[in-house]
């Protein structure tokens, strides 16, 4: 570290530039409001990084109507449906008739891309490959962000508001004293295998499938590349699977009566993702926000952490918003417990299908039977299917 810290001056300080970080860069920057992001990883590492692929209705209209890209539609997939399979059976939920919705399948890193390019484009202050970031004096007027940049110069960025969107494994939460925040979580006693393969799609819609060895999803990427995900240990080992024992494994999880079968093709990927639920309670201390990842994460069935960071940014953004017009902080004020409504019922939904798709090692016949019984009641039930959904393509801003 060197001797001086060149001071910055900016209203809004921003650690962490994935998507939440960057769609409030862009939304603040649009309404006037000055602000600088601070990310530690390059850009590069952010854009190859796999992560979930599927945007509810409200994400998709917030990147297209603020102007980030249309490439979300043009390369994009709508995808009206998904099927849940079980007991070798498939069953579409049928998203347009039963609530008039539709999901885009586009994945996480390309909603990075976008917004990254459009961060640019605006001449945004976005810093990568900073190291030895801290937040201090979070309670005070003026908080204040403490960084080396990817030259080795360090920064101080004293700021008004601090907004924490760095993840999971970020330094914001972290740095909220132990007494002024309740971290809620669970675990879960399995992860999932992770796969992107060249190959044809092996089905037009996303499939949920339930079965004795455990639960897959099969996702798509594009014509050429699909991904797909099956149920594991967490202390599995990605990189001693054969791409046959893979296939064969995804392949019998799917099995059924009616003899569908699975596309197979070089595996170029293979990854073990671990997962929990967490809540940071309140996602606020002092001048810092947590918003997304740095302050809820749920497992991934049903894919909405990037939906759920976006929909806090969205509410930040107006609250921060009306504080720079009106200098009232009422909004920023609410801005807690009216992110949290939006994420306990998301983490309900992550959890109901997380705990109804997925086979425990020491799940007993009567707890079998009963998942198969609530998975039937579901598709069976207009009421039930709407339930999935309305939950899965999105709640309407609240
Ligand atoms: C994908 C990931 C998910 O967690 C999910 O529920 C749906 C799709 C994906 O990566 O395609």
């Amino acid at each position: 570290m060197g001797a001086e810290r060149t001071i910055l001056k900016t209203q809004v300080g921003i650690v962490g530039g994935g998507p939440a970080g960057l769609m409030l860069s862009h939304l603040l920057a649009k309404s006037g409001i000055e602000n600088i992001v601070v990310e530690k990883r390059d850009h590069e590492t952010i854009r190859t990084t796999h992560r979930a692929g599927i945007l509810e209705h409200g994400s998709v209209r917030m990147l297209t109507e603020t102007g980030v890209s249309d490439r979300v539609l043009s390369e994009g997939y709508r995808h009206e449906g998904i099927d849940l399979r079980f007991g070798g059976e498939s069953h579409r939920i049928d998203f347009e008739d039963l609530v008039g919705e539709s999901v885009w399948l586009y994945p996480q890193n390309e909603v990075f891309t976008d917004l990254a390019a459009a961060r640019e484009r605006d001449h945004g202050d976005v810093r990568y490959g900073v190291s030895d970031t801290a937040v201090v004096d979070l309670a005070t007027d003026t908080p204040k962000i403490l960084f080396t940049d990817s030259d080795g110069r360090d920064f101080e960025i004293h700021c008004e508001i601090l907004v924490g969107s760095d993840g999971s494994g970020g330094i914001c939460k972290r740095s909220i004293p132990k007494e002024a925040r309740t971290d809620n979580f669970i675990e879960y006693p399995f992860a999932w295998f992770g796969i992107l393969t060249r190959a044809a799609p092996s089905a037009p819609e996303l499939i949920y499938a339930n079965s004795d060895r455990g639960f897959a999803l099969i996702s798509q990427r594009n014509d050429e590349v699909q991904r797909m995900y099956f149920q594991c240990d967490p202390n599995e080992d990605a990189q001693s699977w054969s791409e046959e024992r893979i296939w064969d494994e995804l392949q019998a999880r799917v099995d059924g009566p009616d003899g569908f079968q699975l596309t197979r093709g070089p595996v170029f990927e293979k990854t073990v993702l671990k997962f929990r639920s967490y809540v940071c309670e309140p996602l606020r201390y002092g001048n810092l926000f947590l918003a997304g990842d740095a302050g809820h994460t749920v497992p991934p069935t049903g894919a909405k952490g990037l939906n759920l960071a976006l929909a806090d940014v969205r509410v930040l953004f107006e609250a921060i918003d009306s504080f720079y017009a009106t200098r009232s902080a009422e909004l920023l004020d609410g801005y807690s417990d009216k992110a949290l409504k939006r994420v306990w019922r998301a983490q309900n939904f992550s959890y109901w299908m997380t705990s109804m798709l997925h086979t425990r090692a020491d799940a007993t016949l009567f707890e079998r039977k009963r998942a198969l019984g609530e998975l039937s009641g579901v598709v069976a039930s207009r009421h039930g299917s709407a339930y999935l959904a309305e939950a899965y393509t999105g709640w309407p801003n609240t």
